[in-house]
């Protein structure tokens, strides 16, 4: 690998307090604003701070809008939320939200179970729901989950993948986000998947989301790099999963991707420390040690 050809700045998006905390057992309404606003202060540029679904699919997202009404806003940070489907594009764009993420599975068969229909029908309502997002001057993000592999349906052929971005982006997102959600990427198939994709659509920013169920979201995140990627999901101290992928686990700790592109000279803004205390936070919220090296063994970098 040339490390000089790596980009030199990365922007991460903290997505603890939504993709995360949906796994752990439900926390108080305080406790989810207190570790958004801990994690507004650490330097990290974006946060996806919570997600409009039903409140019986996900309880720990009930209180969502009040979570955000009560959050205090960093003007630095961009905030967005994530949406199933134009209902909660609704309620998010009621809240407040200007940056919105819907998301869609590459497998139909996960997609069912997620979200309670096809791929296609999913694709459909996306296609109303971009334009409602322009029309009220929200940007419209679109994540495909099991971009890397599905956990009913085994491999996702990549040419599937591709053939959504390319229809989303016909239909106008303004980025396109690849949800490893059962942490079934490795290093060859994100490779495999970024060839396809990232010539045809030079102008639409791509955003990579690892879970680290295999211990392969470092390798992928670097081999993203490679392929000039700069734009990561990432969870404070590890926390996270999907509730309707058995056996997934929490994204890539933050703390993790920070300290190694810190040390690789790569700029993400992020004060390590500032982090690490937040994902202290986040351990104590939950009530259970979170799986992050860094916040195990501390931050072994130059001061
Ligand atoms: N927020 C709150 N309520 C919603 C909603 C949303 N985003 N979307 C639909 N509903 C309500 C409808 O208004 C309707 O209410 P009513 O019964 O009072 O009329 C009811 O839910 C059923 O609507 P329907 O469109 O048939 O939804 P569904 O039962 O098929 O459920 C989802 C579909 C998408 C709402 C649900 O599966 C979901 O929230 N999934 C999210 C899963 C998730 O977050 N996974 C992790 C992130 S990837
Ligand atoms: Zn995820």
């Amino acid at each position: 690998m040339n490390f000089s050809k790596l980009p030199a700045a990365v922007s991460l998006r903290e997505v603890g307090p939504r993709d995360g905390l949906q796994n752990e057992d439900p926390v108080s309404t305080d406790d989810k604003v207190r570790l958004l606003d801990a994690l507004s202060q650490t330097g990290v540029g974006r946060i996806e701070a919570v997600s409009f679904v039903h409140p019986r699919a996900i309880p720990q997202m009930a209180d969502a809008a009040e979570v955000w009404a009560r959050a205090k806003k960093n003007p630095d940070v961009r905030y967005s939320a994530l949406v199933p489907n134009t209902k909660g594009a609704h309620r998010a764009l009621e809240a407040g939200f200007t940056e919105i993420e819907v998301v869609v599975s590459a497998s139909n068969t996960h997609n069912e179970k997620n979200v309670n229909r096809s791929t296609e029908d999913s694709l459909d309502d996306i296609t109303g729901l971009i334009s409602l997002l322009h029309k009220e001057n929200a940007s419209a993000e679109v994540i495909i989950s099991t971009s890397f592999g599905c956990p009913y349906e085994g491999d996702v052929d990549p040419a599937r993948v591709a053939a959504i971005v390319d229809r989303v982006i016909a239909d106008g997102a303004d980025r396109v986000s690849f949800g490893d959600t059962t942490g079934m990427g490795t290093p060859r198939r994100v490779a495999e998947l970024l060839e396809l994709v990232r010539g045809s659509h030079a102008d639409t920013p791509l955003l990579l989301h690892f879970h680290n169920t295999r211990g392969t979201a470092l390798a992928n995140i670097l081999t993203a790099l490679d392929y000039g990627i700069t734009e990561f999901d990432a969870s404070v101290g590890g926390l996270g999963g999907c509730p309707y992928a058995p056996g997934a686990t929490g994204n890539v700790a933050s703390e993790e991707v920070v300290h190694m592109l810190a040390d690789m000279g790569i700029d993400t803004g992020v004060d390590l420390h500032a982090l690490i205390e937040a994902a202290r936070l986040a351990q104590d919220i939950v009530g259970r040690e979170l799986p992050s090296g860094v916040l195990r063994a501390g931050p072994r970098l130059p001061e």
